[in-house]
């Protein structure tokens, strides 16, 4: 017999591992540590790995093969035998500098089957797997091994097959854009092509499914080609000159996620990815600080400021002190300024080596904003537009750092609109992959925190590197400035939660208090004022933006909730959902008592009731509700909220009454004695 039978006997943890040897070949069983989950691996009778995966009893994806394709040499997908296999299983809690929970619970049972061609060069491969309660991760290995070295991966062929034509809700790839910047859509699977992860599909069986990956690590994005009507195959992005990525033995891919859910709320709460991640590589977090922040910014996207030179230059000394002058008076902590820097006169998306990151306009003064800002306790946000130029700005970066760093600038946003990353990369391929690790290590050097848009996908790396703070990735509220088709229509975001936002934080910038201004293209906030508010709890992102333009702000009561609002959460739920239609959810502040809770609709008016079972026991709160008002609806009456205060506890039930595109945003706080 083989070695592979030895196993067995090593098994410790709480999952069975059952081999049985029909057809002599081995199956092998693991389970997730609440038994719900099943996956089952084994050979194909030609040698080729496969696994598949049940809940409850319930097919959720059928044998799926594994393996990879190389440019000059041989597919590693077949002709395998199992040489030996381990099993491990883990429960320990690890704790965030910050996120949406304090405590993460990591949970799993493991299993590693070693594979070893039986013919040729009898080369090696690995599979892991886990299993955890929310779900599966497993990755390839390739150990160093005498007839492997360095490798062009052409394909990976990981297959997803599900056992039904499923409906998915998906965006596509590289088409509108190169950085995930399109609506999503509910289709089913055989009416997609090739699909960006995380893809979330709505099962005939009634369960809610999230593919996706964690821990990108000098590789390319899977991205997922529709293989079959019920199969997608990775498919992975690749460098220009076709080769997906280059690797040396030993190397492992990023992990490949699969969360599964009973109620969408168990998608937005599962910690799959962040445990699939490794713990951080930054010793030192002092520095790193959730925050909000009000910018520079809105304005250039109305129009009513340049990011270039001239006479609505909006990056100037006086105005930026304004601003600094607003955040210090209501308390926010930052103050982003875009367009401060050499580069952005004329058409600036055409070629970003024009950009200047040491070098200010004339008009805006950095060493005295710099300690202007300091004087009124409120911190500066840089900004490092490249427009693509990824090699252009990496060879400042040392000196970019540096000069923020130096006056006091502990947060950079940077930017990347551009189709391609040095006029011919993917943003999400593994040129990219490595052009973005580069700038947050650098940036922890200085101790900069970042928040990346045009990214590539976020993968949970927020846990390693903690001070890769949000991200864009996704429409965010500029589209509501300038889009030729109108802005986010209003279920825009009651999907993002269950998409968008499985791969970490968004810096989507809620905020928006002023409905009238008008735009080329008729472009509109398609929200109520307060769903606006709302989303402060349903978008989740530790740098959040006020986005409006501080004078809209100005003698708002509402504004106090964005001023209340943390950024960070030390617990999670989900009380009601269905993607695409409403969502509600209810966060408790990391630093405080307080719970928080956000309510939201898509274009249809409605009614939920959400008991409030989430909060402490034998505790009365003040809720203070920020409700739509009388005849509130986001097409032609956004304005109208609410503002009320109420006694309830655990066992209370509210009836929140939404408008049509419309929200309610509360604030509990314990009443003490
Ligand atoms: C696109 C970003 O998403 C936006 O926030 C920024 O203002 C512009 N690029 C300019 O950098």
């Amino acid at each position: 017999m083989k070695n592979y039978l030895y196993t067995f006997g090593l098994t410790l943890c709480s999952c069975a591992l059952i081999v049985s040897c029909a057809k002599e070949q081995p199956t092998y069983k693991l389970s997730s540590p609440d038994q719900a989950t099943t996956l089952e691996f084994s050979l194909t009778e030609s040698g080729a790995p496969q696994y598949k995966v049940s809940h409850n009893g319930t097919s959720v994806l059928e044998p799926s093969l594994l393996g990879f394709e190389f440019e000059d040499l041989k597919s590693m997908t077949d002709g395998f035998e199992i040489i030996s296999s381990e099993e491990h299983s883990a429960d320990t809690s690890w704790e965030q500098p910050w996120g949406e929970f304090k405590t993460i619970r990591d949970h799993h049972n493991e299993l590693v089957v070693h594979l070893k061609e039986t013919e040729g060069e009898q080369r090696l491969m690995d599979l892991k797997f886990r299993l955890f309660d929310d779900g599966l991760g497993f990755r390839y290995a390739f150990p160093k091994q005498e007839h492997m070295d360095s490798v062009k991966i052409s394909n990976e062929l990981t297959q997803f097959t599900f056992p039904q034509n499923h409906d998915v809700w998906w965006i596509p790839v590289h088409a509108e854009n190169s950085y995930y910047e399109s609506l999503y859509k509910k289709s089913p699977m055989n009416t997609t092509d090739t699909i960006n992860t995380p893809a979330t599909f709505e099962t005939k069986d009634g369960l809610y499914l999230a593919l996706h990956e964690a821990n990108l690590t000098d590789f390319a994005s899977m991205t997922l080609l529709k293989s079959k009507d019920n199969q997608y195959e990775s498919d992975l992005v690749p460098w220009a000159n076709g080769v997906k990525v280059y690797a040396q033995t030993p190397f492992e891919t990023p992990w490949r996620t699969l969360i599964i859910g009973e109620q969408p709320g168990d998608l937005v709460t599962s910690t799959l990815m962040l445990n699939l991640n490794e713990p951080s590589k930054i010793e030192d977090l002092s520095w790193i600080k959730p925050s909000k922040y009000i910018g520079i910014w809105w304005g250039m996207h109305l129009d009513k400021y340049s990011w270039g030179q001239g006479d609505k230059h909006g990056a100037t000394t006086e105005n930026t002190k304004k601003y600094i002058d607003f955040a210090a008076k209501h308390g926010l902590d930052g103050v982003l300024v875009e367009g401060w820097n050499l580069g952005w006169d004329g058409d600036w998306t055409a070629d970003g080596r024009a950009f200047s990151f040491t070098q200010p306009y004339p008009d805006f003064d950095i060493e005295a904003i710099g300690e202007y800002a300091a004087m009124n306790n409120v911190r500066l946000i840089g900004h490092h537009e490249t427009a693509g130029a990824a090699k252009h700005y990496e060879d400042q970066l040392e000196d970019a750092f540096k000069l923020y760093n130096r006056i006091g600038v502990n947060a950079v946003k940077t930017g990347y609109v551009n189709k391609y990353l040095d006029k011919k990369e993917w943003h999400d391929g593994q040129y990219g992959v490595r052009h973005y690790r580069k700038v947050i290590e650098t940036a922890a050097k200085y101790h900069i925190m970042i928040d990346n848009h045009e990214p590539v996908k976020g993968t949970g790396l927020q846990r390693t590197y903690p001070n890769l703070m949000t991200q864009e990735g996704g429409r965010g509220q500029e589209y509501n400035a300038w889009s030729a088709d109108g802005g986010n229509p209003p279920e825009h975001t009651t999907i993002l939660p269950f998409t968008r936002m499985l791969s970490g934080p968004m810096d989507f910038t809620p905020g928006n208090f002023d409905f009238s201004y008008e735009t080329p293209n008729k472009a509109m906030v398609p929200t109520t004022l307060a769903k606006q508010l709302a989303l402060y709890v349903t978008m989740f992102s530790p740098l959040q933006m006020a986005s409006d333009l501080p004078e809209n702000y100005e003698s708002k009561p509402a504004f106090q909730f964005i001023k209340d609002v943390p950024e960070i959460w030390s617990e999670t739920v989900v009380p009601n959902a269905e993607i695409g239609k409403y969502v509600t959810m209810a966060r408790k502040d990391w630093n405080s008592l307080d719970w928080y809770l956000g309510a939201i609709t898509n274009a249809d008016a409605r009614q939920l009731q959400v008991p409030l079972t989430f909060l402490d026991e034998n505790t009365s709160y003040t809720a203070q509700i920020y409700e739509d008002g009388e005849g509130a609806n986001y097409k032609s009456n956004p304005y109208p909220i609410n503002i009320t205060t109420k006694t309830v506890d655990r066992n209370t039930t509210l009836e929140l009454n939404l408008a049509a595109g419309g929200g309610t945003a509360i604030r509990f706080t314990p009443i003490t004695e």
